[in-house]
């Protein structure tokens, strides 16, 4: 007995703009990109909100729209939990997910996001699926926890909102879309077989993007020092200590945008996704040799090549979906089995591994059969 996984869909943004197109924001051409990143276009979302993609790729997951992969139509009244990984919701609140509920009608979902950063529907699997299992008929105590018979994940980005337009180091790296799968528990089948997530401290600060939640307040150390607040009073400029971002400020890192040491990432990303299959087949008792194919987090092609020789696997074992989509963060592994299930890669009883790593840093990986 297991969670399923029923349904899988994504959605990308309709501007599409390729290398040479970015000659006009950064010093930077086709063949640099294309070398290092295997990226050849991306996705940005310049009219779709984040709530858009996210609910374009769910109604495929979910059976409504074409062109995706779904076992059934699933009925709104069944789903039970929405997770949305998400590092660029539209608002904090209500959630990505909240949001997620009431477009699509889910009426008796609990919907909450979820942040790890590129690794996020690694980890909202994981969740979802605990949840699942700790709820189910045969668990010990499932009647005090709430049951959850199908879950939505949806990792749903607009990360070139966040991007940096004029730092050729990172802009030429991301894109937007959204990807998301339907989980079903079901007692006749293996579903989710293992996971494995983890976090390391980014100790360099070498993936980051501070954001600062700096409504004026009237408050000082020794409590109200100001009748009014208002946003032009130079008294009520708060601090970067106080923002909590005293660290990533003083390491020189900007605020609002992505900043990245592109080396360092690689060289933590590299060992994080090896290590990360071989936690999830180790798990389950199983080798390489069972699995059927792995779709990996689309951040840099050179990474997946590195891994796929660390691993002693072909490169066609890997699902590559970079070269039109770039680096969507929390949509990369969604839309990237989306894209495994519409190629015919993924057939009934293979068995696949999920891997992702990200910012903070967070990696893991997730083994189920079809
Ligand atoms: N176009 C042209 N030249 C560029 C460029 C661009 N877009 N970006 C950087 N360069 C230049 C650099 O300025 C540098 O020039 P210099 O030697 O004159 O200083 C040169 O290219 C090499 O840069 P470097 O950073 O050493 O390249 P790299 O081989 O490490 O590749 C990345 C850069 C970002 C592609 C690579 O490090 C990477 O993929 N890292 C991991 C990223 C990742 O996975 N992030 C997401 C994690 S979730």
């Amino acid at each position: 007995m297991g969670c399923a996984i029923i349904g899988c869909g994504k959605s990308l943004p309709a501007l599409e703009v390729r290398n040479d197109e970015l000659r006009a924001l950064v010093d930077t051409n086709d063949e640099w990109i294309t070398t290092r990143t295997g990226i050849k276009s991306r996705h940005i979302a310049v009219s779709e909100s984040n709530a858009d993609l996210g609910e374009a790729a769910a109604r495929r997951a979910l059976g409504w729209m074409c062109g995706g992969f779904a076992e059934c139509r699933i009925d709104a009244a069944d789903i039970d939990l929405i997770v949305c990984a998400t590092v660029t919701p539209d608002a904090v609140v209500p959630s990505a997910a909240g949001l997620l509920r009431r477009r699509l009608g889910l009426t008796r979902a609990v919907a909450f996001d979820l942040n790890a950063a590129c690794s996020g529907f690694v980890y909202g699997l994981t969740v979802a699926e605990n949840m699942m299992a700790a709820s189910a008929p045969s668990t010990a105590g499932a009647a005090g926890r709430n049951p959850v018979r199908r879950a939505l994940v949806v990792g749903s980005e607009r990360l070139t909102r966040l991007t940096n337009w004029s730092d050729r180091n990172t802009c030429v790296l991301f894109g937007d879309g959204a990807g998301a799968a339907v989980l079903e528990w079901d007692d006749a089948r293996p579903g989710i077989i293992s996971s494995y997530i983890v976090n390391e401290d980014d100790a360099t600060n070498a993936l980051t993007c501070a954001m600062s939640f700096d409504a004026p307040q009237p408050f000082d150390e020794n409590g109200i020092s100001h009748t009014a607040a208002r946003s032009d009073d130079p008294g009520l400029a708060r601090t970067d200590a106080e923002l909590g971002i005293t660290e990533l400020v003083e390491a020189g890192r900007p605020r609002q945008t992505l900043y990245m040491s592109g080396q360092k990432v690689f060289k933590f990303a590299a060992e994080a996704m090896t290590v990360a299959v071989h936690q999830t087949l180790q798990r389950a008792n199983l080798s390489l040799d069972d699995i059927a194919c792995v779709v990996p987090h689309q951040a840099n092609e050179r990474i997946i090549k590195y891994a796929a020789k660390k691993l002693g696997k072909p490169m066609d074992f890997f699902q590559l979906s970079i070269e039109n989509t770039g680096n969507s963060s929390a949509a990369s592994v969604p839309m990237a089995l989306a894209d495994a299930y519409a190629e015919g890669r993924i057939r009934p009883g293979d068995k696949v591994v999920l891997v992702a790593f990200g910012g903070g840093f967070t990696s893991g990986a997730v083994l189920f059969e079809a």
